[in-house]
């Protein structure tokens, strides 16, 4: 079913029409409950969707279509491991890996037979790291954990490996590596003891010519500097869903953890691909992580849909993208731990919902995920903010602060949180020619007034939410990363596609792999196109 067809989904537009004119200032004037009606709280995860170019009736339109989608049973599907990923034909469980009790999806398919033995594999590996009982080919305890891995084998632990810092072992050093460019792995090996550095392979497939290279690389470099091949034993360990692979590359079976087809790249940082980050936070808070998700899995399932934060959250998305017309969405965290969520959030939201064709094979007539992008927003504020206060382009944001700091200073969260609401104010309200028009009469003679008014209006009506974090904690950002992942299965359900496979990746990993060869002979670059021979001519004269 094509959900552009359905009765509610034109209802919603109808709505546009006579809502699109009226400006967030009318909004909030015309309804002094406004905010109370648009806001939503889940433990320590508050959600103010107020200054969203919407209202109550909207909302309600919005959620016939989970209705229209049967989301409901789409729901219920995934998690009683039915096989949602079609294309691919895999049930879709990472909600097993934060979950404590088995059986789970059922008894007659538990993986939590599974799941709950290698959990405690990682926990017991992760203290004897973090006691410094791990000892290295020479006897020297690990101190250095070096994780290689790509997208979600790299994203996810690193993300909340930065946001966590707060808390992790003071004594150990963890890193990622993820980029071919050796620009990354050089230098961060001139910083190690071999003696006392693990390499983590993460790698669900253990094929990802990235993460294949770069742990080569590493292994090299260790069997060069330790005198012998059978150190790679004691300092590497792979996380991967092929424990074959990773032995055939040398890494001893009781340092393969596993993780299962059932868990997308994207959503695997809450099994073995999490290890980085239990071995810097420890496994007691990466149990808190789990647990935080696995609420707000209870609250996705169980909370009717108006109240339901991830449903709500993806109804507003669909609301800017398919009916007010936003080709982005910014994600701004004001907490500098949260660097990398951005990042994160790219990878979950574009790899899983960048789609134009249906889960049925057939085109999609409606647009899907917006181009997802962000930075720090302070940062922002002093370098891309312009264009949203004055560009004229309609970019719905997502602010994100935590309320309390992990690195408190003196006066810097409270300036932190002013500059963090005053933007989403500024940006919802504007400033009409008239307000500026009056500021400037103090201070300007008419005739230059008149000049610099148009620069100094500010349109407003800017779309934002704003999500307060409680603080920092493994609960509250397990909360949150699992409000956004169920964000995403919600839009691709009414979407109407799959949102667990990722097949437009595959053409330029083939494509690369026919260039490689030409890169060295040229005579194999004679059936590439003429730009690309042109490129490495360029290339292979600046190599040599
Ligand atoms: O190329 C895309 C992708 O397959 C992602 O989906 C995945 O997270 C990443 O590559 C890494 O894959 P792997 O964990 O198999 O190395």
């Amino acid at each position: 079913m094509n959900i552009t067809n359905s009765a509610a989904w034109k209802a919603i537009e109808t709505h546009r029409q006579s809502l699109s004119p009226v400006h967030l200032r009318e909004l909030f004037a015309g309804d002094p409950e406004r905010v109370a009606a648009l806001s939503l709280s889940f433990e320590g995860i508050h959600y103010d969707f107020s200054k969203q170019r919407l209202n109550s009736t909207t909302l309600a339109l919005l959620l016939e279509l989970t209705r229209e989608a049967r989301l409901v049973e789409a729901t219920t599907r995934m998690f009683s491991g039915e096989k949602i990923n079609v294309s691919e034909d895999r049930s879709v469980l990472h909600v097993a890996l934060r979950r404590s009790h088995a059986p789970f999806p059922s008894a007659d398919f538990d993986v939590m037979a599974e799941v709950l033995p290698t959990r405690q594999r990682m926990a017991a590996f992760a203290d004897r790291i973090r006691a410094g009982q791990a000892l290295g080919f020479t006897g020297l305890p690990i101190r250095n954990v070096v994780n290689i891995g790509i997208g979600g084998s790299d994203l996810g632990p690193k993300m909340l490996g930065y946001a966590l810092r707060s808390i992790s072992h003071p004594a150990l050093g963890v890193h990622y590596v993820s980029n071919l460019d050796g620009a990354q792995l050089a230098p961060l090996l001139q910083t190690l003891d071999p003696r006392t550095t693990l390499f983590l392979v993460a790698s669900k497939t253990f094929t990802t010519q990235e993460t294949m290279l770069n742990a080569q690389t590493a292994r090299d470099w260790l069997i060069a500097n330790l005198g012998d091949a059978a150190a790679v034993a004691r300092h590497f360990a792979a996380l991967t869903a092929k424990p074959e692979r990773a032995v055939d590359f040398g890494i001893n079976e009781d340092s393969v953890f596993p993780l299962w087809d059932w868990v997308g790249g994207r959503f695997s940082l809450w099994s073995a691909v999490g290890l980085a980050l239990m071995i810097a936070i420890g496994p007691q808070a990466f149990g808190d992580l789990l647990a935080g998700a696995e609420r707000m899995d209870e609250h996705f399932r169980t909370t009717p849909f108006e109240r339901n934060l991830p449903v709500v959250m993806a109804l507003i998305g669909i609301w800017n993208t398919n009916f007010l017309g936003a080709t982005s969405n910014a994600v701004l965290p004001y907490n500098e731990s949260l660097k990398y969520f951005p990042s994160f959030l790219q990878q979950l939201e574009m790899e899983s919902n960048g789609k134009s064709v249906g889960i049925d094979g057939q085109p999609l007539t409606q647009a899907t995920n917006p181009v997802v992008w962000g930075e720090l927003g302070n940062n922002g504020q002093h370098a891309f903010f312009q264009l949203l206060h004055q560009g004229g382009r309609l970019v719905p944001c997502d602010f994100i602060a935590a309320v309390r700091s992990d690195f408190p200073l003196p006066g810097h969260q409270e300036a932190l949180l002013a500059n963090c609401f005053a933007q989403s104010a500024a940006l919802a309200f504007g400033k009409t020619a008239d307000e500026a028009r009056q500021e400037l009469a103090r201070s300007m003679p008419p005739a230059a007034l008149a000049e610099l008014l148009p620069h100094k209006v500010f349109v407003g009506n800017q779309p934002s939410s704003t999500l307060l974090l409680s603080q920092l904690d493994p609960q509250t950002l397990g909360a949150l990363v699992a409000l956004y992942e169920h964000k995403v299965f919600v839009q691709g359900i009414i979407w109407g596609l799959n949102s667990f496979d990722q097949w437009g990746v595959e053409l330029g990993k083939a494509v690369a792999s026919s260039i490689l060869p030409a890169i060295a002979d040229p005579s194999l670059a004679a059936k590439l196109d003429a730009s690309t021979q042109a490129l490495l001519a360029y290339s292979r004269k600046h190599l040599a």
